[in-house]
């Protein structure tokens, strides 16, 4: 879709469509009004019989209102004015766009991102306004011979706002929320992909084409390169795959121009580590058949990080940024990993790999120890880790985890900036006795009692050398049932939390 920024009257708005917002109890925006006023009352009249009560979510076309130059007008319910906030905000352009898609209109003006939020800038309004849309006529059809036919798709939106002298900062605000946009397509498309297509093979092309595109370092490493390295931990994941394991490692080098925390090209890197299981059958601790298919999903944590470094990298954020994906099947065979198998892993430590399911962890805490090299200013993980996760936080919030209290606050007002949240849990040291092996350093899992904390006291044990956080997407990555695909999240989250970094976060 293509976006532009204007200031001006709704009434004398030449579109398809013109969209104003209406307040329960009958109150009109401030662009509403000022159609009234022109239209002689005519949005009050069709409000006071009845046809628009301004409740959350609802929406009204009005065709040829008089003395306007659009060829109509949507009303968008907003809700009571009193508790107008940043996720009334949120529905109200996702519902805009929806009813925009239905109409024949091929452009739109949005004048909703003019109405004031609590605590929110207009750099926010926009921005958010910029995803949501995107999010919202996003489509995964490239497997469907016929496609879902939508008669004239919007084609163009323009986001209103009340200042001219506002232009500028509007405008950055917008190519953030575009840029954000295409990384969180990037993150759905990834996810989405079958596993017969999304192998690690294919992830690594991905982050070649990446390199070649945004002028990016690309290095991946193959099976000899990794034994070389002694991830012998993420290499016994691979064992019973047909598919060869591969780590990538992409490196994006803004900070030259540099006005954030770090400067200069020798600024220490932020590092993203994204779990890149392609499929998890749970080798031979096999998984049961139901809902198995989902496990395709099970490399999202890879597709969030990929994608947050498409994002930075649009924006050319004056930072330096390393993304390290590794990436690999999780397969039963002949040669497959067996419960009891010990693993001697990079840093040293050994790993009794009791369930081949908690697979997750043992190729991260290689790639987590492979990150050491870079001299990290800061590791965050990102991962489908835990079922155990999805228990405790449900599909709305992330789990986080951190060994640094200043890091995690960070991440935590990432996510609500962004509309994309994270919960922190504990990461005390009394969880670490979970881990116990009787014949190696640790086991893989802990049991079933704090299953999320007891993965992310194993990724601990790999983090000791640099402020590390990790975000459990088990719950938050994909949606099942009638709307089962990739969510794309936590892209906005990651983005957020670099743009903070960047000082670019208006
Ligand atoms: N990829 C799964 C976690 C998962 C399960 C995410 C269901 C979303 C939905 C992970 O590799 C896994 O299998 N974890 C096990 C760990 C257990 C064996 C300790 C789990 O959560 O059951
Ligand atoms: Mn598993
Ligand atoms: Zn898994």
């Amino acid at each position: 879709m293509e976006f532009s920024i204007k200031s001006g009257s709704p009434e004398k708005h030449r579109s398809a469509c013109v969209v104003v917002g209406v307040f329960e109890a009958r109150k009109l925006t401030l662009a509403a009004e000022v159609i009234d006023k022109a239209a002689n009352n005519y949005l009050s009249d069709v409000i006071r019989r009845g046809d628009m009560e301004g409740k959350a979510g609802s929406t009204l076309l009005l065709h040829d209102v008089p003395s306007t130059l659009c060829e109509r007008v949507l009303l968008v319910g907003l809700g009571k004015e009193k508790e107008f906030r940043e996720k009334e905000y949120c529905s109200a352009i996702r519902s805009a766009v929806n009813a925009l898609n239905a109409t024949g209109a091929v452009d739109g003006a949005l004048f909703l991102t003019g109405c004031a939020v609590k605590k929110r800038t207009l750099a926010w309004r926009i921005r958010q306004a910029a995803i949501i849309a995107e999010e919202s006529v996003y489509r995964f059809e490239q497997f469907k011979s016929k496609k879902d036919y939508v008669r004239r798709p919007l084609r163009k939106l323009t986001l209103v706002i009340e200042r001219r002298n506002e232009l500028a900062l509007a405008e950055e605000a917008l190519a953030q929320g575009l840029a954000i946009a295409r990384g969180v397509a990037l993150a759905r498309d990834l996810g989405n992909l079958p596993g017969n297509v999304c192998t690690p093979g294919y992830l690594a092309e991905t982050a070649r084409q990446m390199a070649h595109d945004h002028a990016l370092d690309c290095k991946v490493l193959e099976r000899a390169e990794m034994e070389a390295l002694g991830m012998h931990s993420l290499l016994s994941v691979a064992k019973g795959s047909h598919q060869p394991p591969k780590l990538i490692v992409l490196h994006y080098k803004g900070a030259n121009a540099g006005t954030g925390r770090g400067k200069g090209a020798q600024a220490k890197p932020l590092v993203l580590v994204g779990k890149g299981i392609t499929f998890d059958s749970g080798g031979i601790s096999l998984k049961p058949g139901l809902e198995m298919d989902e496990m395709k999903f099970d490399m999202c944590g890879a597709a969030s990080v990929l994608g947050a470094l498409k994002a930075v990298a649009q924006m050319k954020l004056p930072i330096n940024l390393t993304v390290l994906v590794p990436t690999s099947e999780n397969m039963p065979g002949g040669a497959a990993s067996k419960p009891g198998d010990i693993v001697t892993s990079m840093s040293g430590q050994t790993i009794e790999i009791l369930n081949t399911d908690a697979e997750g962890r043992l190729i991260l805490c290689d790639a987590l120890t492979y990150a050491e090299r870079f001299d990290p200013d800061t590791v965050i993980d990102v991962a489908t880790l835990t079922g155990a996760c999805v228990i405790a936080l449900g599909h709305v919030a992330t789990g986080l985890f951190a060994n640094d209290e200043g890091l995690a606050r960070e991440l935590l007002h990432a996510g609500d900036e962004a509309q994309d949240r994270a919960w922190q849990m504990p990461l005390w040291e009394d969880y670490q006795d979970l881990l116990k092996s009787n014949f190696a350093d640790m086991a893989n899992i802990g049991g079933r009692a704090a299953g999320s904390v007891s993965a992310a006291c194993f990724l601990s044990r790999f983090t000791k050398k640099f402020v590390w956080a990790h975000l459990d997407i088990a719950g938050t990555a994909w949606k099942s049932g009638a709307d089962k695909g990739a969510t794309g999240r936590p892209v906005a989250l990651l983005t957020h939390y670099l743009l903070k970094r960047a000082g670019k976060l208006n």
